[in-house]
């Protein structure tokens, strides 16, 4: 059953709500962390700040759609594991720049239907930015529509990737990656915070992003954000996307196949080849 813009409305609503509620708690940390943890893997960090917006978050998804079922980074799988609803929540997406005092870092929401993301709300209270679009319905910054960037060639382009906490277990850690197109374009940025980089390639100051070893709470609601400024999301090779995958290529698409080209050109650099 799809779905009429009218109710992907009211669950933009919901998710807006809940992202500023949570903004403004996560904004009460800056400067102000009394305990940071590590979540078992070195630099996977947690804080006050990640538990309190997340509590904060599941507050308004009770009050409204408690029937739903919801997948949120720090308390894992709640509610209605059978529901066709299944809310993404990262309570605080760039951890390791806030515990820093570092921005960007954002609240990211995203609503999957029947497995596919179809609204998608990134706040990020540093910058004051709200970020927010439902299939259909198209994706603004602040409430004015946002689009993707005009760039074609890979030599014109900036773009964005990160690593993920299991980069010193893997040689497919994505050093590589980042050497091969930093030689390529006017540069790579590693911004820290994976839901503002899609959203930052959403309103064109970025013009790609890819990244490996990513959870579905991290990317679902940037992919409908980038999806609704007219980007484009695959895998690496430009076969269809699985938010399961936890790979991503995001691009203005006018980019998209060159980039998946060099990215399926690029071996692991021989430092890290057997670590
Ligand atoms: C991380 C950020 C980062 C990305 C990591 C993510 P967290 O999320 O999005 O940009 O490179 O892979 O895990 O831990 O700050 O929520
Ligand atoms: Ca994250
Ligand atoms: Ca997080």
């Amino acid at each position: 059953m799809s779905h009429t813009p009218e109710q992907l409305q009211i669950f933009l609503d919901i998710a807006t709500e809940a992202a500023l509620d949570a903004g403004a708690i996560v904004q009460s940390y800056w400067g102000n962390l009394n305990a940071i943890e590590e979540k078992g893997r070195s630099g996977d960090l947690v804080t006050a700040a990640d538990k309190a917006s997340e509590k904060a978050i599941l507050e308004v998804l009770r009050r409204h759609v408690p029937e739903h079922g919801i997948l949120a980074e720090e308390s894992g799988k709640l509610g209605d594991s059978t529901s066709q609803y299944l809310w993404a929540i990262d309570p605080l997406d760039g951890t390791t720049n806030f515990a820093h005092q570092y921005p960007p870092f954002g609240v990211s929401i995203g609503l999957l239907i029947n497995g596919i993301p179809q609204v998608g709300v990134v706040f990020d209270p540093f910058h004051n930015e709200l970020f927010r679009a439902a299939k259909g319905l198209g994706a603004t910054r602040n409430r004015q529509p946002i689009r993707v960037s005009e760039t074609v060639e890979l030599r014109n382009s900036l773009l964005v990737t990160g690593f993920a906490y299991d980069r010193r277990e893997t040689p497919d850690n994505n050093y590589a990656e980042f050497c091969h197109l930093t030689h390529l374009t006017q540069g790579v940025r590693r911004s820290g915070s994976a839901s503002i980089d899609l959203c930052y390639v959403s309103c064109g100051r970025l013009d790609g992003y890819w990244e490996r070893g990513l959870s579905p709470w991290d990317l679902a609601a940037g992919v409908v954000i980038l999806s609704e400024a007219g980007g484009k999301i695959t895998a690496y090779d430009g076969s269809p996307w699985k938010i399961e995958s936890g790979r991503i290529l995001a691009t203005n698409g006018k980019l998209h196949e060159s980039l998946s080209q060099e990215l399926l050109q690029v071996t692991p650099l021989e430092r890290w080849a057997n670590s």
